[in-house]
This record gives C-alpha cells, structure tokens and sequence, in this order.
C-alpha cells in the first residue's frame, strides 16, 4: 500500500515540454486508498497529458467537478469512456447553463450538453451530489457549497445566468477538496470562485482548525485588486502553508507576488508537475 498522496499536474495553461497546455484545469489524486480525478480540462489535453505521463485514467475511482465551467468539465466523456463505474462527485448546479461577459459579449461556459446528459444516464449510485461537505474517504472530504464571507474577497465578476447580464450567476456549485496528513490539510482548488481565503477558512472550520500543509490549484486572483491581493497574503502568512502552489486562473501578478512573499514555500508548477505528500505517522 502507497504511503504517500501523490498529485499530478495534468491539465493546467502552462505544461512542461512535451504535454499540451490548455486554460484549464485537473489534477491526478492518489492517495493510499483511492485514485481521485479533480476537474478534467477543457478535453483536449487532459487524454494526451495522462499518456504522456503513464496515468491510466481507467484506473480512476472517483470524479470530482470542481464547478461547472467548461475548462474543468470538458474531460468528462473521455474519463467516462475510460472508467464507465467511476463515481462522480459534483453539486447540482454544476449543470446550469451560464455565461461570462466581456465588452458587452455573453460566452456560454457551461458544460456541453453531451456532457449533461451523460452524466444524467449514470446509474445513481455512481451520483454523489455535494451540497454539504461530503467525504470520499474518511481522509478525504468535499466542502459542498462555500459560505461567502470575508467583505475582502470580492468574488464576483463576469458570470451571468443569462446571455444579456441580468441575473448575476452566484456559483454555489464552487467546491474545494482537501486531504488529511500528519503534517496538516492538503487543499485543492478548482478556480475558487468562492474565493481562496474564504474557501480555506471554511475548510478549516470543518476540520477542527487543522493547520494547513499545501494549498494547490486555481487562485482566481487574476482581476483582484491590489489590495484584496495584500490581504490574501496576510491571509496565508497567518496559516503558514509549507507550500503554495498556484495554477490555472490564479494571474501572473498574484504568482509574482506570492513567490515574493513566501520564498522556499512557493513552487512553480505547470502540466507534468508531481508532488508526493508523506501519510507516514498514521
Ligand atoms: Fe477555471
Ligand atoms: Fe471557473
């Protein structure tokens, strides 16, 4: 039995030489018991990035959707065509139809209607919805929808529930997971539309204040204020995470900053990155 939890990079906009970068995000999760498949990319690259790297999608056990945007739900035919039993953790609303608007233009985001409907024909007990916090193994849990609580973060933005920008779309379905070690919790973020430090805080408050190891993923920092910024990272110095490691929606400038503020804690990840997290102790 594996003694460790090992995480793999597999979709993410920037990929190490060889793998396909994509705006997207999903992450390979195996920890001693299960092998958990965060997000899946927009489709593309998440087939080739698990070849290159000698992941066996048909080994997956569970699926679990971050929130329903396109560049994280995009994979999810192909795992299923792969590992057709897997189970599928995501929250209701995951399957809205939304948009985000730029200049005055709706783009649809959702998740395809393929997609939808496949997840509709899975059998029901491969169905985990994750309205409250929900745990895959007793190690591992789901936070189901986030509180919005700090008045810093703000986590609005772009995303309406309608073509003409009306009905402002809240994301509840945004849900984060997190892994127990011996060393503190590892989180894992999808875009964290919720955003980071209330997604952490609430974390924590599930968990009896446990202290927290590595926080991975996207950040949705990329349009936060200077700021909201500088009280993210007061934030995080306060917990003290061992690592940070920030990918997909996180922004350039919010990378830049966090590898100046904590040096020796930030790694630089991208597509192909693989970190090993010790269980031992247990
Ligand atoms: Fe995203
Ligand atoms: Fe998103």
């Amino acid at each position: 039995m594996r003694k460790s939890i090992k995480i793999t990079v597999l979709v993410d906009d920037q990929a190490k030489p060889g793998l396909v970068a994509e705006h997207g995000l999903s992450l390979w999760i195996e920890t001693p018991e299960k092998r958990i498949l965060f997000d899946t990319g927009q489709g593309t690259a998440l087939p080739a990035n698990a070849a290159a790297l000698g992941i066996d999608l048909v080994r997956t056990d569970a699926v679990v959707i971050s929130h329903g945007h396109y560049d994280h739900t995009g994979g999810i035919l192909h795992v299923l065509r792969s590992a057709p039993d897997v189970k599928m953790y995501y929250h209701l609303e995951a399957k809205r139809i939304r948009y985000s608007m730029k200049q005055g233009t709706a783009k649809a985001i959702h998740m395809n209607t393929q997609t939808i409907l496949a997840i509709r024909d899975l059998l029901e007990q491969q169905k985990i919805w994750v309205h409250k916090p929900v745990w895959i193994t007793p190690d591992v849990g789901l936070t189901g929808t986030i509180p919005r609580r700090p008045p810093f973060e703000d986590t609005g933005g772009p995303f309406f529930l309608d073509e003409h920008g009306i009905h402002a779309d809240p994301l509840s379905d945004d849900i984060a997971l997190w892994l127990h070690t011996p060393a503190g919790l590892i989180i894992c973020t999808g875009c964290c539309h919720a955003g980071l430090v209330n997604t952490i805080n609430y974390i924590r408050v599930i968990n009896q204040d446990a202290p927290v190891h590595a926080i991975i993923g996207g950040f949705h920092l990329l349009n936060a204020s200077p700021e909201r910024l500088q009280q993210t990272i007061t934030a995080l110095q306060s917990l003290g995470p061992a690592q940070i490691i920030p990918l997909h929606c996180t922004g350039e400038n919010a990378k830049k900053a966090l590898q100046e503020h904590f040096p020796g804690h930030y790694l630089a990840a991208a597509a192909g990155t693989r970190v090993r997290f010790s269980t031992a102790g247990r």
